[in-house]
């Protein structure tokens, strides 16, 4: 027996370390047809590896002090060795999160891989959705630039108007009457530690959900419901992760590098999509910027805010719909009434929803992204309709789809 089996040895009979690889990875039984959609969950977890080191590295050189926030971030930037890296990877890692994330989330929708059995791993999945919404927002005040303040400014001001409790809680949120000091020492907080510990947790619950049922594939099959292979015992479309499936996430982790690389070498604001211009000017807290607009990523969300008008002398109805336009996708295992799960199996009526769908959601980010006229506000109207449509629709158009038939065996 060689010395590394020996230490092997030696750390299993006082913890289970080769069982939790093999349960967890490497005899971990995966279909054989995952595609390019498949990437995403393993970048994810880089993409927060990535986060987590570099914010460790900016922590340490950043001030969560409203007078000196703002310089540290420019000594930071210009003196401190490689500290434009650290933090241009950094800012460049929240939008790609985002852009991983919503490409995975997409996935399960296409594949119905939220339906039973992985009710619970899409739950997980959306709660991780919540919390990295909140890192995002926490993280976007640090800067302490004129986006950040007003940003902030805007969004906790949204909680005044729920009724009675309202203005109150804008407060206690704060810390005081307006974003300042006590906000961005509380924000600093939470985001360099408290979300960040949720958001472990979530993702170490949303892997170990996924290992108990089982993953999903491209055809919709559940391959634990095969027969097994007489030579290997696995199912008939079933192989190990190791080293099948690390080989291919090594590939996408390749490509995004080279992708993420790109951008924070050649383009790390994209064109104010990713670090906005009016970031790069001190919070006045004096001086609103004239057209207050969220990182892209929220824009369909903030779309969908603005889309609703005041009524009865509040803004609460607006920020019920943007509330209730993220909470309806964690629902999706229970509106999905169809017998299939994969969009290869589905039928005209469903694909043709989904791709209007589809379409109203990325017009809503548009139009998030853009100052608010009144026929951007009809059209964020009207693909309001369209989104909440999808959803609260869904139970009767999925039942009426005319579904193929599932093959027994995946189809590549
Ligand atoms: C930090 C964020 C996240 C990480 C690190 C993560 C990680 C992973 C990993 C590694 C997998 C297995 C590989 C794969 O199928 O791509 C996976 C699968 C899955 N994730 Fe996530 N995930 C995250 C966020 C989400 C979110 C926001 C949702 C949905 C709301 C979600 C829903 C799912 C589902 C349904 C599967 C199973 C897919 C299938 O088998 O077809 N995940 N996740």
């Amino acid at each position: 027996m060689n010395k590394v089996q020996q230490i092997v040895d030696w750390v299993d009979a006082r913890f289970p370390a080769t069982q939790l690889w093999e349960s967890q990875w490497g005899k971990y039984v995966a279909p054989k047809n995952f595609n390019f959609w498949y990437y995403f969950g393993s970048l994810a977890m880089l993409v927060l590896v990535i986060q987590i080191v570099t914010g460790i590295f900016l922590t340490m050189n950043y001030k969560p002090d409203a007078n000196l926030a703002f310089y540290s971030v420019e000594y930071i930037m210009r003196d401190v060795t490689g500290g434009w890296l650290i933090r241009y990877m950094h800012s460049t890692g929240a939008s790609m999160f985002f852009v991983v994330v919503y490409l995975h989330m997409f996935r399960g929708l296409i594949y119905g891989s939220y339906q039973k059995p992985r009710e619970l791993l899409w739950i997980f999945g959306m709660l991780i959705f919540l919390c990295l919404m909140a890192e995002a927002f926490l993280g976007y005040l640090l800067p302490w630039g004129q986006m950040s303040f007003w940003g902030a400014q805007v969004i906790v001001n949204l909680f005044s108007s729920i009724p009675v409790i309202g203005p109150d809680l804008s407060v206690w949120i704060r810390g005081d009457f307006v974003v300042s000091d006590a906000t961005l020492n509380r924000f600093f907080a939470l985001h360099v530690i408290a979300v960040p510990l949720v958001l472990l947790l979530l993702v170490a619950l949303h892997l170990i959900a996924l290992h108990e049922v089982g993953s999903n594939n491209p055809d919709g099959i559940e391959i634990k419901k095969q027969p097994k292979d007489e030579k290997t015992g696995l199912p008939l479309d079933g192989i190990y992760s190791h080293p099948y499936y690390s080989i291919k996430d090594i590939f996408g982790v390749v490509v995004f590098l080279i992708v993420f690389s790109a951008v924070v070498f050649f383009a790390p604001e994209m064109k104010g999509y990713f670090l906005e211009y009016n970031n790069f000017i001190p919070a006045d807290p004096l001086k609103t910027p004239p057209h207050i607009a969220p990182v892209w990523y929220f824009t369909p969300f903030y779309a969908i805010l603005r889309a609703v008008p005041s009524l009865f002398g509040t803004q609460v109805w607006g920020v019920l719909a943007m509330g209730a336009a993220v909470m309806i996708i964690a629902l999706l295992p229970w509106l999905d009434r169809s017998p299939v799960k994969s969009i290869r199996y589905r039928g005209t009526l469903y694909k043709s929803i989904l791709a209007v769908f589809i379409v109203a959601f990325i017009g809503l980010g548009i139009l998030g992204a853009l100052p608010a006229t009144p026929v951007r506000t009809t059209l964020s109207q009207i693909f309001s309709v369209i989104y909440f449509g999808f959803f609260l629709a869904m139970p009767w158009y999925t039942k009426m789809d005319k579904t193929k038939p599932v093959p027994s065996r995946v189809t590549g």
